[in-house]
């Protein structure tokens, strides 16, 4: 038995980054590296490119304009190899309970598992039930899509209606949104998941209940946001129905937990089950991608599989020095850990990926956003970064003023599709790549002051550009369900070894219970007859405001 597995089955984890002997090595080639400038490292080798670049698949991924040398990443690779990414890896593919605080094993990667290989967690195969969930699914959108399954008045469906927040609503959101090309044309999918009901309220306006199918997104089915909007939905749906024999036309559920969906009123038989192995932002490969298959169709959702699959295999049998999400994870590190930087920026020109930042965002931030390690102790060196980001394009007009002359170095993702679902309008798509190659030159390079000087002797420093800002550069040959797939699970595995070098449970998320716990005290607390008292003076006081807008009598 592998030392890592051992730790796992004693729930324990290593040492965290700075308590590696290649940390101070790491440390001393930082202080060398720090003023070196990309400029000068692309002059010196004209085959840098080439150096820095890897292709896998449909993804190409250059990463030559980071601040790095041949030594930079024989050094990471040696980190990567010292806290042993190699055996956690194997610890996550082979189902051990690598998610120590809820004694789960972290399994994402059976949902996509093409291959004919058994994977198993507490010795159970669990590929025959996988299966068996996406055979049902690609059946009930079947169904759908072809218009057989009819609403209560014998209508086909028309709209389809996520309901759901966090991993059950970025995940399948941001993928719709992606591969809109490929959608039904006689199917709409909407999302909901604000509690504010302002946003169910928009949607159903232009909802018909004769022809709209919702899905309630819930692992737990217990998500306090996602159930109040279940129930109006549902309050909305019968008062225009007139029968509760009617819901099981119209609501179906995708969760983990089968005696809340049958509480709620939908029929079992509607319900699309997954497992606690799978974690809610790793979950759209699993039921909770219902509204994809319904959009796509179900050869397209496994094309999606396939590419997730390809990149799973990829990353457990490249080596370390030719791996896309380790040698990601390793600069995401190297500026982190070395370099100070507090956040990573991730850009996507292509309209379709405009909500990519945002679910990974929570693939990130709720993974990696951790202070205390695998055992608890509180670790005394950087984890998570921040993650934000949004269209590049957009941003250009918006925040790059920053990227480009702010003074924080921010190191970021551009994340391109070099062919476009719209060859007619290959002059916008032109546009849109020449601005992306500009930008990556733009940040490596610079334009020094000398430069700067040959074109203007106005505001000279205002117009200098210092350049040698970080960035890699994520192309994908066209944005196919299949090179999506790739690329989403490129991030997550990026996440999974980050997570192994900062020594952390990536698959909790105690940081969340707090303020849901404090909501569920407060509530009531909104409508009580006397004055809150019992918080510090702030909240109590934005409470009692609250209770006088909502409640306006005359004795408060
Ligand atoms: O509150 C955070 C969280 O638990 C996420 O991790 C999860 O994706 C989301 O809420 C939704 O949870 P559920 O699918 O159980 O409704």
């Amino acid at each position: 038995m592998s030392s890592v597995v051992q730790m796992v089955r004693n729930g324990a984890g290593g040492p965290g980054v700075l308590h590696r002997p290649v940390y101070r090595v790491l440390q001393a080639h930082h202080a060398q590296m720090e003023t070196v400038h990309m400029r000068d490292l692309f002059a010196a080798d004209p085959a840098r490119f080439e150096r820095f670049s890897l292709r896998v698949g449909a993804l190409l991924l250059d990463y030559s304009k980071n601040r790095i040398t041949g030594d930079t990443m024989s050094l990471l690779l040696r980190l990567a190899e010292e806290v042993d990414v190699a055996g956690w890896r194997e610890c996550m593919f082979t189902g051990e309970k690598i998610n120590n605080t809820e004694n789960r094993a972290v399994l994402h990667v059976a949902l996509r598992n093409r291959s004919n290989q058994p994977m198993r967690v507490d010795g159970e195969d669990v590929m025959p039930k996988v299966s068996a969930v996406i055979g049902r699914m690609a059946a009930f959108a079947e169904q759908v899509r072809s218009g057989e399954w009819r609403g209560y008045t014998g209508k086909r469906i028309s709209d389809v209606v996520n309901i759901g927040i966090g991993g059950s609503d970025l995940g399948p959101r941001m993928v719709c949104q992606a591969l809109k090309p490929y959608h039904h044309p006689q199917l709409k999918v909407h999302f909901i998941s604000n509690v504010d009901g302002a946003h169910i309220q928009e949607a159903l306006e232009a909802l018909n209940p004769e022809t709209t199918l919702f899905i309630v997104s819930s692992k737990t089915f217990a998500t306090q946001e996602t159930m109040i909007n279940a129930h109006h939905a549902r309050e909305w749906f019968l008062t225009r129905s007139l029968a509760t024999r009617h819901i099981a036309r119209h609501f179906v559920a995708a969760s983990a937990n089968r005696d809340a969906v049958a509480a709620f009123g939908i029929d079992p038989a509607n319900m699309f089950e997954f497992w606690d192995w799978v974690g809610g932002r790793y979950s759209l490969w699993s039921a909770i991608g219902l509204s994809i298959v319904l959009a796509v169709g179900a050869e397209r959702f496994a094309e999606l599989l396939e590419g997730a699959h390809a990149m799973d295999r990829h990353f457990r049998e490249a080596p370390s020095a030719r791996n896309m999400p380790v040698i990601l994870a390793l600069l995401g590190v190297w500026y982190n850990n070395f370099f100070g930087a507090e956040s990573h920026v991730v850009l996507p020109y292509d309209h379709c990926l405009r909500s990519l930042p945002a679910y990974l965002e929570q693939a990130d931030m709720e993974s990696n956003g951790k202070s205390v390690d695998r055992d608890g102790n509180r670790v005394d060196y950087a984890t998570g970064q921040i993650v934000w980001g949004a269209t590049g394009i957009n941003g250009q007009h918006a925040f790059y003023q920053l990227l480009h002359q702010g003074t924080r170095l921010i190191p970021a993702d551009f994340i391109v599709s070099a062919v476009p679902h719209t060859p007619d309008r290959q002059a916008h798509h032109d546009l849109l790549i020449a601005n992306f190659l500009a930008q990556t030159e733009a940040l490596m390079r610079g334009r020094s002051f000398e430069e700067t000087r040959a074109q203007t002797d106005r505001f000279v420093s205002h117009k200098v550009f210092e350049g040698n800002h970080p960035s890699n550069a994520i192309l994908l040959s066209k944005l196919t369900p299949h090179a999506l797939g790739m690329l989403i699970a490129l991030y997550e595995h990026k996440i999974f070894v980050q997570g192994v070098i900062w020594n952390l449970n990536s698959y909790d998320q105690w940081g969340v219970e707090l303020g849901k716990q404090l909501a569920g005290r407060i509530l009531p607390e909104l409508h009580a007859d006397a004055q809150v008292s019992g918080h510090d003076a702030s909240t109590n006081a934005l409470i009692n405001y609250c209770r006088r807008m909502n409640l306006p009598r005359a004795d408060l």
